[in-house]
């Protein structure tokens, strides 16, 4: 995506301004995905935890039709999320535009946000298919076996969110469909699982965690709260696999993997919301570029911006040994990690997870 990067500011993001460019890519359905398929015949557990971790995920099973109560009313009339968790919304305000613009600003944002998070859950749900295919034990398909049926679930209960109270289903951000696309075509397990069980599972708990202490409508809460109880368990999943791998990678393997997840997470936070500005924005006289410059020239930019990466991902990346001293002022550089102190308070007050 170099050829995308651009100077806002004292930030180089990553824009998409060529819509018949997008339209393409969107529109592009097809994608050769070529995979190591591995039998084994070993059909004892090898790994305990993984086995401990698949049996929770079978007592811990729901109903996305029977067990939501979807009678919960769920509208533009009151705010669904609380006004400083809506980009839209805090900038209508500084615009001196009345609340219910805001609101209705802000319903559209989460619908987009959750649309974005329904579009991973696909990319969730296939990746997981292939990895009951290329995962060499059995204990490590039969776990993906049963997240392939967690992310089938997530796509039908955010669909169904989407289509039944909010209205629509906002397609895939570009920037967005290329990464997702990018793990689904990773030749190697430990790429797919690096990226969508530790990096984009993680974020996924992240934004959701961080959404639902925001909420202020009780359908959105308990979806969100159910998909997050399984999140927490992927990502795990993610953690248990990657330990084997780091450890036994050299330090040249472990190093590229560190650079890897860099690059990967810094793509996705150079796109600022630009995709979803560029969505939203000109329909309330909001210049997609003029809020861009003024977030990331906020004095406390960085607090606020690392806390979806400092919910979950970068404790399990540095836990696994994936995020050190060597590549941590790049990090810092681009807000994705500030000192844990300086953030305590604010993940405090986002609720933390189940
Ligand atoms: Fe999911
Ligand atoms: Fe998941």
């Amino acid at each position: 995506m170099r050829e995308r990067r651009r100077q806002v500011g004292d930030f180089e993001v990553i824009e998409f301004d060529d819509a018949a460019e997008v339209d393409a890519l969107r529109g592009r359905r097809e994608l050769p995905a070529a995979l190591d398929l591995r039998w084994t015949w070993e059909y004892g557990s090898e790994v305990a935890e993984l086995r401990a971790l698949y049996e929770k995920g079978k007592v811990s099973q729901w109903n996305a039709e029977r067990d939501v109560d979807w009678s919960v009313p769920c509208t533009p009339e009151a705010w669904i999320v609380a006004p400083e968790g809506s980009l839209l919304a805090q900038v209508l305000k500084l615009m001196g535009r009345d609340e219910e613009t805001q609101r209705a600003a802000a319903f559209e944002e989460i619908a987009y946000l959750l649309s974005q998070l329904l579009h991973g859950e696909q990319a969730a749900l296939q990746l997981c298919g292939q990895l009951t295919n290329t995962c060499e034990k059995m204990d490590e398909k039969w776990y993906a076996a049963s997240q392939v049926a967690d992310e089938a679930r997530h796509v039908e209960v955010f669909s169904k969110l989407l289509q039944r109270k909010l209205g629509r289903v906002h397609p895939i951000s570009p920037t967005l469909k290329i990464l997702l696309e990018m793990l689904l075509q990773a030749p190697s397990t430990r790429e797919k699982t690096l990226g969508m069980q530790t990096l984009f599972e993680g974020m996924a708990v992240g934004i959701m965690d961080l959404l639902r202490g925001q909420c202020r409508n009780a359908l959105l809460a308990d979806v969100l709260r159910r998909v997050e109880q399984d999140e927490a368990r992927h990502a795990a999943f993610g953690v248990l696999m990657m330990r084997r791998v780091v450890r036994s990678a050299s330090a040249e393997e472990r190093a590229q993997m560190e650079d890897w997840c860099f690059s990967v997470l810094e793509a996705l936070n150079a796109n600022q919301q630009l995709d979803m500005l560029v969505g939203l924005g000109p329909k309330y006289g909001i210049e997609p570029e003029a809020v861009v410059r003024m977030t990331t020239a906020l004095p406390n930019f960085a607090q606020l911006n690392c806390l979806p990466y400092m919910h979950t991902v970068v404790p399990n990346l540095k836990a696994l040994g994936l995020l050190t001293g060597r590549r941590e002022a790049d990090w810092r550089r681009v807000g994705m990690l500030v000192d844990r102190r300086e953030v305590e308070a604010l993940l405090a007050a986002a609720g933390p997870v189940d």
